[in-house]
């Protein structure tokens, strides 16, 4: 088996993820909503993971960040802080695209073929009418790792919002809001943080003003009919996925041990010999940036975009997977970025997503593959 859809979800979890699980099957109560021991419990879990997840970020204040249900959720919620026109990028998944469009006023801002965006065009578009820069950090069809600093530092100079979508990046690439000029930072957990489906968070810079998104018991001020505009209440009503947040913090630590900037050498190294490898072949269309043309400086979270041809992208990631390789096939949610790269009538295009534990012997494998389907 060789598991190539890690920007869908990563697999296989780490084994002190899956220990975490069990240990909070155990040992949870309701945090925040009793004083026995089961409920204590899940009260310091969660303080702790959010202070292992704040130190990641480079957050200076825990509480800040929510948990919520994964990054379409967080998005969400940041949408709806939004006020103006809320400038976005061709680059963006449906979970910032489709609430943008939701809520109205908002421009986008192209990319080229390759999926790369120009800070200077994404710096002439904001206008007097702009209220927030909402975008991703990395490509879930290309990898490209956007420069997230410089653009939080154009938006901190015109004074607009900067909003960022980690979901492809987080326990990748290193982030660190203050750095880059992030006012609020959507990540989920399943994905390079290792932990369960169904988790996520969202990081708000104490300046901002905030708008409950959904209104629900908090286990504070009972009496008041109104949701908490403090964090992190504002945006946890309901009872929090106590056993998937411990798990997070699994994931947190597993990421942490490892080191981020290691990560983002292992999983650019995996794009780099795997994207010029397929260049290579006869038949194989490779999209997105190329890594043989970009400097050695440039980043990619280990995603290879590829068509084979005279084959539908669905057909040939069936193929795989019979053969035990595990990809995506289509448009991954991310429709006007496949119009970018040119396979929105092409049916899309097969993704492989790459995590720390492939191989290039994975890699050739696969390679292997694609001439035999070729051929
Ligand atoms: N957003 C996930 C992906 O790109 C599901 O596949």
């Amino acid at each position: 088996m060789i598991y190539m859809d890690n920007a869908a979800t990563s697999w296989p979890k780490p084994q002190q993820v899956k220990e975490t699980v069990t240990e909070a099957l155990e040992n949870a109560g309701n945090p925040g909503r009793g004083t026995h021991s089961y409920a204590v419990w899940s009260s310091v879990k969660l303080d702790d993971v959010r202070q292992k997840t704040a130190k990641l970020f480079g957050i200076q204040e825990p509480l800040q960040i929510s948990f919520t249900l994964n990054a379409t959720h967080a998005l969400n919620i940041a949408v709806n802080l939004c006020y103006g026109q809320i400038l976005t990028t061709a680059m963006e998944h449906n979970s910032v695209l489709r609430p943008v469009a939701t809520r109205g006023c908002y421009n986008i801002v192209k990319a080229q073929s390759d999926g790369g965006i120009d800070l200077e065009r994404i710096k002439n578009s904001i206008t007097p009418l702009t209220g927030a820069v909402i975008m991703t950090h990395a490509s879930n069809i290309t990898g490209e790792v956007y420069d997230i600093a410089q653009i939080g530092e154009i938006c901190r100079k015109k004074g607009v919002l900067f909003i960022v979508d980690c979901a492809q990046s987080a326990g990748i690439i290193p982030i660190d809001v203050n750095a880059m000029n992030i006012d609020v930072l959507c990540f989920t957990g399943h994905k390079g943080l290792f932990g369960l489906q169904g988790t996520g968070g969202i990081f708000v810079s104490p300046h901002i003003k905030l708008r409950p998104f959904m209104s629900g018991g908090t286990g504070s001020h009972t009496f008041v009919f109104k949701q908490p505009t403090e964090m992190p209440d504002c945006f946890e009503a309901g009872t929090m996925n106590t056993h998937g947040i411990a798990a997070l913090g699994a994931g947190v630590d597993y990421v942490s041990n490892i080191g981020i900037e290691k990560m983002r050498e292992i999983h650019t190294a995996l794009w780099r010999y795997f994207s010029n490898e397929a260049r290579k072949i006869d038949g194989i269309t490779v999209y997105g940036p190329d890594a043989a043309k970009s400097s050695e400086t440039k980043y990619n979270t280990g995603i290879v975009l590829l068509n084979v041809r005279g084959k539908e992208s669905h057909e040939v990631s069936e193929e795989l997977g019979k053969n035990g390789i595990c990809t995506r096939a289509g448009y991954h949610c991310a429709p006007l970025a496949h119009i970018t790269v040119g396979t929105d009538n092409a049916g899309g295009a097969v993704r492989f997503s790459m995590n720390h534990l492939n191989t290039k012997n994975e890699i050739d494998n696969i390679l292997c593959k694609l001439r035999e389907m070729i051929n």
